[in-house]
């Protein structure tokens, strides 16, 4: 199918062909991103949703807009929608991909990653990796000579943060001075990254945290330098009630992250974070009727969020979960075609 053949009214052509800044280009944080580029993906993500809606009911044929190419996808950490979405990203464009697990490659085993990044380059046309050193997606995207996507690091989630100004877009339209309040761990990869997306969205950004528990200095200078440019603002609060107040969304993440669970510091990190726990209270104490609740999932139900929450009607973290799908794709047409 060419693009041609794409509904008329999807505006999908126009989005792919204003996407070419960002080709042959790799993804490893949304530092990386104008906000034009950011709500460009997140567009085209909209419009791809729309289409494979139309594909799978028989009124559109299925695009094959990556015919022929090939894709690694590697995961030191495990995952479900990440994978899942590169996974049935490329299947829907028709291109070919290979998980690697931990151990399945010699990656920063028996060859160093700058070797590895040469070697996947002359089989694959993008590399995604998730895993836990921010470095060692760094360090591939040096090396490769084809698009590398972090699919997660111990830093930063940026695909993760695309998914979700898409799913507060098709839920409150224009974000602009909306107030989203992340609530837990806000020194994890998830906030990182919603935290630079929210910013560069004009959003009113809360994080309600310990203080122990804040983003990175340099990051949050980031996300503020972004905020003073788009008219959003990025704050941190203690006070989990006060910070809710008037928000659209609350969002929250597991309060111990992959490649935490072991560590000395997990079972404090539990009971430190344990007042920021998503309640009904919470949920109501936004002042709002319409406020919804977001996690990137897997919950950690009865700890970052109480099971009513989760099972709400305000709960939108299943749509969430599918535009990971769209998302990524939005991501692998725009750096590969
Ligand atoms: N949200 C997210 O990245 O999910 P997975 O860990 O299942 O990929
Ligand atoms: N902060 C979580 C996100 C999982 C998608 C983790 O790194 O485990």
């Amino acid at each position: 199918m060419t693009d041609m053949n794409l509904p008329q009214d999807s505006g999908l052509n126009a989005l792919l062909a204003s996407a070419h800044t960002l080709k042959g280009r790799s993804l490893l944080t949304l530092l990386e991103l104008t906000q034009e580029e950011m709500f460009l993906l997140v567009s085209l993500a909209r419009a791809l949703k729309l289409e494979k809606r139309a594909w799978k009911r028989g009124a559109a044929l299925r695009p094959r807009r990556l015919d022929g190419k090939s894709l690694a996808l590697i995961f030191e950490k495990a995952s479900t929608r990440t994978r899942c979405s590169f996974l049935v990203a490329a299947q829907d464009e028709g291109a070919f991909a290979e998980t690697f697990g931990k151990g399945d490659i010699h990656l920063g085993a028996k060859e160093d990653i700058a070797d590895t990044a040469r070697v996947l380059s002359r089989f694959f046309d993008g590399i995604e990796f998730r895993g836990f050193e921010h470095a060692t997606v760094e360090a591939l995207a040096r090396h490769a000579t084809v698009p590398v996507w972090n699919g997660l690091t111990d830093e930063h989630h940026p695909t993760q943060a695309l998914a979700d100004i898409l799913t507060l877009q098709e839920e409150f339209g224009d974000l602009a001075g909306r107030r989203v309040v992340y609530l837990g761990d806000a020194g994890n990869n998830t906030c990182a990254s919603l935290m630079l997306a929210c910013a560069m969205a004009g959003i009113d950004f809360v994080m309600a945290a310990p203080e122990d528990y804040a983003p990175r200095a340099d990051l949050l200078g980031k996300a503020m330098d972004f905020a003073s440019r788009s008219g959003g603002r990025v704050s941190l609060a203690t006070d989990p009630f006060q910070a809710v107040r008037g928000a659209c969304a609350l969002y929250t993440d597991v309060w111990v992250s992959m490649g935490e669970e072991q560590k000395p510091h997990a079972r404090a990190k539990v009971e430190d974070l344990r007042p920021y726990q998503v309640t009904s209270h919470l949920m109501t104490a936004t002042g709002r009727q319409d406020t919804i609740f977001l996690h990137c999932l897997p919950a950690h139900k009865g700890f970052d969020v109480t099971e009513d929450v989760f099972e709400s009607a305000a709960s939108r973290v299943f749509e969430q979960a599918e535009n990971r799908l769209h998302t990524i794709k939005a991501l692998m047409l725009a750096t590969l075609r």
